[in-house]
């Protein structure tokens, strides 16, 4: 790729040893190896989504891409694993560069995964959990808005990041809505060092994301999103679409079958039976929720795999950003890369330039 402006080598960039300032996030079914690896050898950085995999199946992604590319790359865990100490352990010994959370972190693994040269990049969604998590010693966070795929908080981009970059001395970066150098460059002058994306790299020719699926994005406008609590209990923004308009009326999927679902997804992840029934069992106490919902909750991840692995258009769950109203192809992705680099450089010249604007 061409030289790019000098401002955009933030000292992150150093520390994670990638060219460009920018994250392809953790995205449950979505980032594979093969999305990871392409992501890493442009000089950004991937993330494996490993909280939708057995263990032998990270094992495996992570060879994959060690094949693929010999750039640094991360992977994106599930810290309520029942196996995450294993997991853990394997990382370290398998020469992992970087560890994301997909939920928040125990101080006990910041610390194991910093003590073996791990770096660690969990997101947050609100300032007084960066201030925790920088006390923890985390190395960076991932600061997403409200505006943001998947399980997402609800501050806005453009309030959170000027305040978790005022509030922590460690590095950030911005998510939450962002696609483009304009949003690289908006982010640098809140005070992040970089940007970490979803939805822009899922609507990627790397990501296998169905196409049916994939044009289901590209449909859906800007206000064609919700931040909905309906699925699992927890803020989620996905596509608004006909499922989860149901879901919202509480018609909720019939028990017996919820019932059936979740108990694929235990074995397909291997979950301990016991694990399933504490889980719900907390959910229940936690979050007033009714068996029909528990069993949904506990049902979500297969829910989203048969979306958005097997194509299957009417169960229509479809996590996203809200910036896919703005998105209109889906590029490789070292197009993605260099058009952000591109564009935030030619941003940055116009802004520095003492010419006078007509
Ligand atoms: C399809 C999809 C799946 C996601 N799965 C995960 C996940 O497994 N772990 C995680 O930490 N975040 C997950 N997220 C959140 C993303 O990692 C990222 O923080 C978010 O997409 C950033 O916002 P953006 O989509 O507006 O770029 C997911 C997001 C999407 C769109």
């Amino acid at each position: 790729m061409n030289d790019f402006h000098p401002k955009l080598r933030t000292p992150i960039c150093e520390k994670l040893g990638i060219d460009y300032p920018i994250i392809q996030t953790g995205m449950g079914w979505v980032s594979t190896a093969k999305l990871t690896a392409a992501t890493s050898a442009t000089g950004a950085i991937g993330f494996l989504a490993t909280a939708t995999q057995t263990f032998a199946e990270m094992k495996s992604s992570v060879r994959e891409i060690q094949e693929l590319t010999g750039n640094p790359f991360g992977i994106n865990v599930r810290t309520d694993s029942p196996d995450i100490e294993e997991r853990l352990d394997w990382a370290i010994k398998a020469g992992i560069n970087v560890v994301s959370f997909a939920q928040a972190p125990k101080p006990e693994m910041v610390k194991k995964l910093s003590d073996s040269g791990i770096i660690t990049i969990p997101t947050i969604a609100a300032r007084r959990h960066a201030e925790k998590v920088a006390e923890w010693g985390v190395d960076a966070v991932i600061a997403q808005g409200q505006e943001g795929g998947g399980h997402t908080g609800e501050v806005p981009t453009s309030v959170l990041i000027p305040q978790v970059t005022k509030a922590i001395d460690i590095p950030v970066f911005a998510a939450g809505g962002i696609t483009d150098g304009r949003g690289l460059v908006a982010s640098l002058a809140w005070g992040a060092q970089g940007i970490a994306m979803g939805t822009r790299f899922l609507l990627s020719s790397e990501s296998d994301v169905p196409a049916e699926i994939k044009q289901a994005y590209f449909n859906a406008m800007v206000t064609d999103t919700i931040r909905t609590k309906s699925i699992d209990g927890v803020p989620q923004r996905v596509i608004n679409s006909e499922m989860v308009q149901n879901l919202e009326k509480n018609r909720y999927l019939k028990f017996p079958r919820a019932l059936t679902n979740a108990l694929k997804f235990r074995q397909a992840t291997s979950t301990p039976l016991s694990d399933l029934f504490k889980e719900a069992l907390a959910m229940r106490k936690n979050q007033n929720m009714t068996w029909a919902q528990i069993a949904l909750a506990a049902n979500a991840p297969m829910l989203t795999k048969a979306t958005m692995v097997d194509g299957n258009h009417k169960i229509g769950i479809m996590p996203t950003g809200v910036g896919l109203g703005v998105i209109e192809s889906a590029p490789t992705v070292s197009e993605i890369v260099e058009e952000i680099m591109k564009e935030a450089s030619q941003c940055l010249s116009d802004l520095s330039s003492t010419e006078e604007i007509e």
